[in-house]
């Protein structure tokens, strides 16, 4: 007896944090980025100096490490520190007010920090380094297994909208709405383009990003563990040409048919 699913997966940069965490705002639901996860142990792996290889040690460390999401800039004391487990049982309560809140952006997990081991990593794992390292992380067996387990907890009372590689599939393959989120490596790499011009980085070259996209997307869809590949029963919607908005419209469009 759990309430609603909405699961979204698909390749690198296909826009699914920008759509899953604005399609949670607007059905009131949890947002969870699995990516990000995967990430943040990469960041801890990478800072402790064990080898990406080291599969024993990092076996180690992640049945030790401790991965959160907590809210952050709310202003508000009652709010901040929460974690996604307690966000999950006052979700309830908060459904009630969530539209009226939409409207004066009182954050959600949609701005949530991450933090490893009482450390914040928000920004860190989003580095070219960590970007580079998380798929040879995330293929190995005791990572998945520790952090899916922690993903089927997080969502075991339903109400949310979990994004990743294998949510479909493999984190939720009962997921009331599946949807896999494509465009072409071209449109990928374009629109990363322009993330790093607005976050001033600068021009990064496109065939280096295109080649950087198409690599990790060959990487997590070769693994032998649940590897990146849209479920039978999920819909497919590429997004070459498309608005986030009308993307967000088709979701929400779907997910009250289902529901
Ligand atoms: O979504 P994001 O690009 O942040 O994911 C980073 C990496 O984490 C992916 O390239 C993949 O290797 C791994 N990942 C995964 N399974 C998930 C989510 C992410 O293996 N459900």
């Amino acid at each position: 007896d759990r309430q609603p699913i909405v699961a979204i997966d698909g390749p690198a940069g296909a826009g699914k944090s920008t759509v899953a965490r604005l399609v949670a705002q607007t059905l009131g639901l949890v947002y969870l980025d699995t990516g990000a996860m995967y990430r943040a142990l990469t960041w801890l792996v990478m800072q402790s100096g064990i080898a990406i290889d080291d599969e024993p040690a990092i076996a180690e460390l992640v049945s030790q490490c401790q991965i959160e999401f907590r809210e952050q800039g709310t202003g508000n004391k009652d709010q901040e520190g929460k974690d996604l487990n307690s966000k999950l049982k006052t979700q309830n309560s908060k459904l009630k007010t969530q539209n009226s809140k939409l409207k004066t952006s009182t954050p959600s997990l949609a701005s949530s920090a991450i933090f490893v081991n009482g450390q914040e990593v928000t920004q860190a794992i989003r580095s070219l380094e960590v970007t580079s390292q998380v798929s040879a992380i995330a293929a190995q067996p005791a990572v998945r297994w520790a952090l899916v387990r922690q993903q089927q907890l997080y969502g075991k009372h339903g109400g949310i909208v979990i994004e990743g590689r294998d949510i479909g599939t493999n984190v939720f393959p009962d997921a009331e709405l599946k949807i896999f989120l494509t465009a072409s490596v071209q449109e990928r790499a374009r629109r990363r383009q322009r993330d790093l011009q607005d976050q001033g980085i600068g021009d990064v070259n496109l065939g280096k990003l295109e080649q950087s996209i198409y690599d990790r997307d060959r990487k997590d869809s070769t693994r032998s563990l649940a590897p990146l590949c849209k479920a039978d029963d999920a819909i497919e919607l590429i997004t070459d040409g498309l608005t986030i908005q009308a993307v967000i419209d088709q979701i929400v469009e779907r997910y009250n048919a289902t529901i």
